[in-house]
């Protein structure tokens, strides 16, 4: 039996935000979402099981990480353990390819990555669809970092059957500029964030509500190819998402000036005719969903607000792939 594996899983930007849980011991949400998985912001994860080994280790970057953080991991370890009926401890090495913890959803990378590589190091086998629900234990939107392309993560009705699907490879002229407004870690997590929200918020019933309509809009959108629609539904429920933050006690927002002056930007495209639109996660970065053919335009747009280095953009990715002996060597 391999014992070791490893795994690249791409970061995913929802569309269709995930914002709140249902059942915060299974990872259940309270709506279906929707993403777009990318190309440029992917995650590297090794797995290795041991029985040598008393404890769970697990690197990221390079260093050793402490207690809460190896908890976490060993955890979700768990539940690959669990499916094995094995006790054996693993060494886990990640690289993040992608700031940690900054709003450009390293965790959705992160533990589809984990899930990928304990499901081939311990020789479990699991299909996409099941290995989805796993991933999703570790961190909600890396239910949907399986699959490449536009995905969506069905609510479902119980742990086995909230799990993610793809929808469409995006290969339509599709793509992401990143404005990466501030990489560092956020003071509010994406998970403490929704609980708040979720317990104090009273605009989040009809965040709900109007997300289960927008998800119905946007696949509709999808299957036309219809990007303006896309844009349109994809802006309007970001934005949703983060009134609702507002309504929380306390109340609290994500944005920064800089957030803002991006979405001015996108606007004054779109008035001259580039089609561009805006969402934002549990961070003040700005992605702006635009067609491919056109992001280089937009990225020059955005140039004259921002630096080189603050902006990215990017293509569609693909689903998590086992790491080649080659590519694997730089560990
Ligand atoms: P983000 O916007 O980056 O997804 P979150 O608050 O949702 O931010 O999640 C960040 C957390 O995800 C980190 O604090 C860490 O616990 C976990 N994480 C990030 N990268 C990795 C990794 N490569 N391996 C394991 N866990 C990771
Ligand atoms: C705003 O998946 O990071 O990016 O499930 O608690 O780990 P946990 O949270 P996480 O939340 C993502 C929130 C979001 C929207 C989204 O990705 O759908
Ligand atoms: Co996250």
């Amino acid at each position: 039996m391999p014992n070791k594996a490893c795994v690249r899983a791409h970061t995913n930007i929802a569309l269709i935000k995930y914002w709140g849980k249902r059942d915060e011991t299974n990872f259940l949400p309270m709506n279906s979402s929707l993403s777009l998985t990318l190309d440029k912001l992917y995650t590297d994860t090794m797995v290795v099981f041991d029985e040598a080994l008393p404890q769970d280790f697990f690197y990221l970057n390079g260093e050793q990480q402490g207690e809460k953080e190896t908890q976490k991991i060993s955890k979700f370890l768990d539940l690959f353990r669990a499916e094995k009926k094995t006790a054996l401890r693993a060494r886990v090495e990640s690289i993040n390819h992608v700031p940690t913890a900054a709003g450009l959803a390293s965790s959705a990378s992160a533990f589809a990555a984990l899930a990928g590589a304990a499901n081939l190091a311990l020789g479990l086998d699991l299909d996409p669809q099941r290995l989805s629900t796993f991933a999703r234990r570790g961190s909600g939107s890396a239910t949907r970092s399986i699959y490449g392309g536009f995905v969506e993560w069905d609510m479902g009705t119980c742990s086995d059957d909230s799990f993610a699907v793809p929808v469409d490879d995006a290969g339509w002229d599709i793509g992401m500029v990143i404005v990466a407004v501030n990489q560092k870690a956020k003071e509010v997590s994406s998970r403490i964030g929704m609980k708040r929200t979720v317990e104090t918020s009273p605009f989040y019933p009809a965040w709900v509500e109007s997300a289960k309509k927008d998800i119905l809009d946007i696949k509709a959108a999808i299957a036309a190819k219809d990007f303006i629609r896309l844009g349109e539904i994809t802006e309007a429920n970001g934005m949703k998402m983060h009134g609702t933050m507002l309504g929380a006690e306390p109340p609290f927002s994500y944005w920064e000036p800089d957030s803002i002056v991006a979405i001015k930007t996108a606007q004054a495209l779109r008035k001259q005719g580039i089609p561009c639109y805006v969402t934002m996660d549990a961070g003040p970065n700005v992605k702006v969903l635009c067609r491919l053919s056109q992001a280089e335009t937009i990225k020059a747009a955005f140039l004259e607000h921002f630096t080189e280095d603050k902006l990215i953009i990017t293509k569609p990715g693909k689903g998590i792939r086992e790491l080649t002996e080659a590519e694997r060597a730089v560990y």
